[in-house]
């Protein structure tokens, strides 16, 4: 069965310290009260990654990720970091396409397919995002603008990397906004989402990979998100800020 994972993207939050801080009491905390079938991944920062690495080391359960990566392997890119860079620190996921990425980096569908090829071919697992505009859900193309996205950026991939891919689903008014997509929204969207992979690499890989949403994710409405049959666990922004909030949410399955 395919994995329930509540993964926090710390966005450009917290200095060292503080980011420091907020992973251990984390950890404290997700040893006693998170539920064993669930991973947590926290998304920090790059330059956290490696000191929070440390931390998690004695957390069988929360595992670390990047939010971005270039799809280069090496070389004059001033500012990038790269996938061996991501692994050598110890991160085991990478974020890729984050719609403000999309939006203030101009990344495109072309792009994000090579670094998530090249994310799985380092033995990283990307969490690809997807999801579309207030504009276009009410023009009523959402279905199809997100079925393009994955299309462009996860359909060249062979069944076996797909498999091993993490999709999030984050609707972008939704992102930040407060205003999260209704429990029905949200499953419409992910039935659809698995349907497609169900087309493109057969029942079996669309079963096996874990479609998380994210979008004001909160503990007063993660339970009713997380209890829907194709959403499996949530990419948090806001809430994932604070640890009991983060924990919280996590509980909710
Ligand atoms: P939010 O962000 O929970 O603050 O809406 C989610 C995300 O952008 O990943």
């Amino acid at each position: 069965m395919r994995r329930k994972i509540i993964a926090g993207n710390w966005k450009m939050n917290k200095t060292l310290s503080e980011g420091l801080a907020l992973a251990s009491e984390v950890v404290n905390i997700a040893q006693d009260e998170v539920p064993s079938g669930v991973s947590l991944v926290l998304c920090t920062p790059a330059i956290h990654l490696s000191q929070v690495a440390a931390i998690l080391k004695s957390a069988d359960r929360v595992f670390l990720g990047a939010q971005n990566m270039s799809e280069h392997e090496s070389g004059a890119y001033t500012g990038d970091i790269s996938a061996d860079m991501i692994k050598s620190v110890g991160a085991g996921y990478v974020i890729l396409g984050h719609s403000e990425r999309r939006e203030y980096h101009h990344e495109t569908n072309a792009q994000l397919a090579a670094r998530v090829k090249l994310a799985l071919n380092k033995g990283l697992t990307p969490i690809f995002c997807c999801g579309e505009s207030l504009a276009t859900r009410e023009a009523g193309e959402h279905v199809g603008f997100v079925n393009n996205q994955l299309r462009e950026s996860l359909y060249e991939l062979s069944a076996e990397e797909m498999s091993k891919v993490v999709i999030a689903y984050e609707p972008i008014w939704a992102i930040g906004t407060g205003v999260t997509a209704s429990s029905d929204q949200a499953q419409e969207m992910h039935q659809s989402i698995r349907a497609s992979l169900a087309g493109q690499f057969g029942e079996q890989v669309a079963g096996q990979v874990s479609i998380l949403y994210g979008g004001s994710m909160k503990p007063d409405n993660a339970a009713e998100l997380l209890a829907q049959p194709d959403v499996d666990g949530g990419l948090i922004g806001g809430a994932s800020l604070k640890a009991r909030d983060f924990i919280q949410i996590a509980k909710s399955y």
